[in-house]
């Protein structure tokens, strides 16, 4: 588990895939072997990183629900320099599914077993939800990776999302820890964006990351290209700030 990390926030549009993307490229770009994994139906990491969903063989349904190997549905997007586990509105189906299935928690984690000593990192991303396929990356992850923006409603569903992963850390799996809370879309002109921040820092101290990803129009334009903003526009400021967080985020896994 030492090396899979699950990006989550159940609440909607907080920049979870744009972090997984770009962490994962930006962590590739230092020259680490890196796996994203798409846990979300929406399928959206996968169109980021220029997967075409309607001709998928295989995907993490695959995995997560049959016999497949998690081998069978990694992919190697041309011009990328990380692997992808993609997915489809197959996916959407687990969520009913697993109910009724044994060791429902345990699918993801298990099916990962034998592809994670060829990574130096995991990134997984999840729905916006704290369903069974979110409880999987947890079962499956030694950190977790909790993109924020700094608005009213912030740190309103925090708490559900602490209290999952207290509840995942007791029952599943005890090595579980809070591996960072980042700041994105961070506009450092608005007043409410600087106290919520503040705010943050003061909750959770050193687990907020110190870098920021700022609000920044290259970051959304990318996955239309299917590309993470690296190779979109590698000087931009998104671009510069997603570096500046695969850096401490190395840093900081090598120190734990
Ligand atoms: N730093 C940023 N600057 C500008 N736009 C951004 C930034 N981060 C994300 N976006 C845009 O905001 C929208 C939501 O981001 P994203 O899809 O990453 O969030 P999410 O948490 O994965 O959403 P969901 O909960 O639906 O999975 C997207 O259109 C994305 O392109
Ligand atoms: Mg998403």
């Amino acid at each position: 588990m030492g090396n899979i990390f699950a990006v989550t926030n159940q609440k909607g549009g907080v920049g979870k895939t744009t972090t997984t993307v770009n962490l994962a490229a930006s962590l590739a770009e230092s020259g680490k072997k890196v796996l994203l994994i798409d846990l979300d139906p929406q399928g959206n990491a996968s169109t980021g990183c220029g997967v075409d969903k309607a001709t998928l063989e295989k995907s993490s349904y695959d995995v997560i629900m049959t016999e497949a190997k998690a081998t069978d549905a990694i992919v190697s997007p041309e011009g990328l320099s990380f692997d992808v586990m993609p997915t489809n509105t197959d996916l959407t189906a687990a969520e009913v599914q697993l109910l009724d299935v044994k060791l429902r928690e345990h699918r993801l984690r298990m099916a990962l077993e034998s592809v994670r000593g060829k990574y130096d990192f995991i990134l997984i991303d999840c729905p916006p939800s704290l369903s069974m396929l979110t409880v999987n990356a947890l079962v499956a992850s030694k950190g977790v990776i909790i993109p924020i923006q700094c608005e009213y409603y912030a740190l309103e569903g925090l708490s559900s999302l602490l209290k999952t992963i207290e509840r995942v850390k007791q029952r599943a799996n005890p090595a579980l820890e809070v591996s960072g809370l980042i700041r994105t879309m961070f506009d450092a002109r608005n007043n409410l964006a600087n106290q919520v921040s503040r705010q943050l820092i003061t909750h959770f101290d050193k687990k907020v990351f110190h870098s920021i990803i700022p609000r920044n129009v290259r970051l959304a334009e990318a996955p239309s290209h299917g590309v993470p903003v690296v190779k979109y526009d590698r000087s931009s400021r998104g671009s510069i700030a997603y570096m500046a967080l695969a850096s401490e985020f190395m840093r900081r896994e090598k120190n734990n």
